[in-house]
């Protein structure tokens, strides 16, 4: 026998072998968009996320148009909220005629077809930047907050949300929001989960967007969302979050953590989603700038690994630059 016995190169040879043998691909069907929307007029760039903007509802609508054009199966919405509306209860969050309500009404009449996910979560809406209500001691307090995001979630459902999707990874919220959507005649109503969700200094840049780094100060998130240090406790949340209802479940950040995305994929049969974030897009945007790396390789290369690890669906402010490049 002559050496080598394997060639395994062999099946690397032409681009239509690769194609053939490719174990993965990444489409436009995998591709959720996220964007900014604000209460004011016109766009306003946001600096640590070059080629993402605050839109206002025209922008909104035209980056709606935008994602059918392409064929973007949904986008995910978050509020930029203005300073005299935040409270410490963050009220804002259940009011009917609000930011989102009005947002998500506007786009589900004008583009019905497009799916239009919520964030389930009061940081945008609280005067600390918490993703709940807090005691005198700073401490985010558990049930109260559910009973809050409760009443968040069932006007984000009213206003014709297809899918709300927690981000405040308080115990017990995705069994409350199910039960509160079936009485209240949202059953269809679809639940994503942002099941593993880490306390993460990658969500940086997203904070800038919102608004929340400022009101959030030197206070961070530890006591609700997971340590960056743990895998076995992200299976456990997301037991929990199927158990109590969830139809997806997300583990976000991304890159950092496929590892927790491919256990995910190989322990439950759920969809499982993740959320390339903010920080992680600014990097990849930061090093493309300087030459450093190639901008549209690095792009696919980042969102294939995702569905490499067992990912149905990706949350990413590359999803139009990735769609129209997919569509070539
Ligand atoms: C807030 C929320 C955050 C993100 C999505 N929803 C930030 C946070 O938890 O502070 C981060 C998304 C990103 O960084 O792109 N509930």
């Amino acid at each position: 026998m002559s050496y080598p016995r394997t060639r395994m190169r062999r099946m690397r040879s032409d681009d239509w072998m690769r194609r053939l043998t490719a174990e993965n691909t990444l489409s436009v069907s995998d591709l959720i968009w996220p964007l900014f929307v604000h209460d004011g007029c016109g766009e306003e760039a946001v600096a640590s996320m070059p080629g993402v903007a605050r839109l206002d509802s025209d922008g909104l609508w035209r980056a709606a148009e935008q994602a059918l054009s392409l064929n973007i199966p949904a986008v995910a919405l978050f509020p930029v909220i203005s300073e005299e509306k935040k409270t410490s209860d963050g009220a804002e969050a259940w009011n009917e005629k609000g930011l989102i309500p009005r947002v998500v009404s506007g786009l589900k009449s004008r583009f019905p077809e497009l799916g239009v996910i919520v964030d389930v979560a009061l940081d945008p809406y609280t005067s600390h930047g918490q993703d709940g209500v807090i005691n005198d001691a700073g401490m985010v307090l558990n049930d109260e907050t559910v009973s809050l995001l409760r009443r968040q979630a069932l006007t984000q459902a009213a206003a014709g949300a297809d899918i709300v999707a927690p981000s405040d990874m308080m115990d017990g919220r995705i069994g409350v929001l199910r039960d509160a959507l079936e009485a209240e005649g949202f059953s269809n109503v679809k639940i994503l989960s942002y099941a593993a969700k880490y306390a993460s200094a990658f969500y940086g840049p997203f904070r800038d967007a919102v608004g929340s780094a400022g009101t959030l100060g030197k206070a961070d998130k530890q006591t609700y969302q997971m340590s960056v240090a743990n895998r076995r406790e992200a299976l456990a949340e997301m037991r929990l979050d199927l158990e109590e209802g969830a139809d997806m479940l997300m583990v976000k950040p991304g890159m950092p953590y496929l590892d927790v995305v491919r256990e995910a994929a190989y322990v439950f049969d759920a969809p499982i989603f993740v959320y390339q974030v903010s920080g992680e897009y600014a990097m990849l945007c930061a090093a493309a700038a300087n030459g450093w790396i190639n901008a549209d390789l690095c792009m696919v290369e980042s969102l294939l690994a995702f569905k490499r690890a067992g990912a149905c669906g990706i949350l990413t402010y590359f999803a139009p630059q990735a769609a129209a490049l997919l569509n070539q």
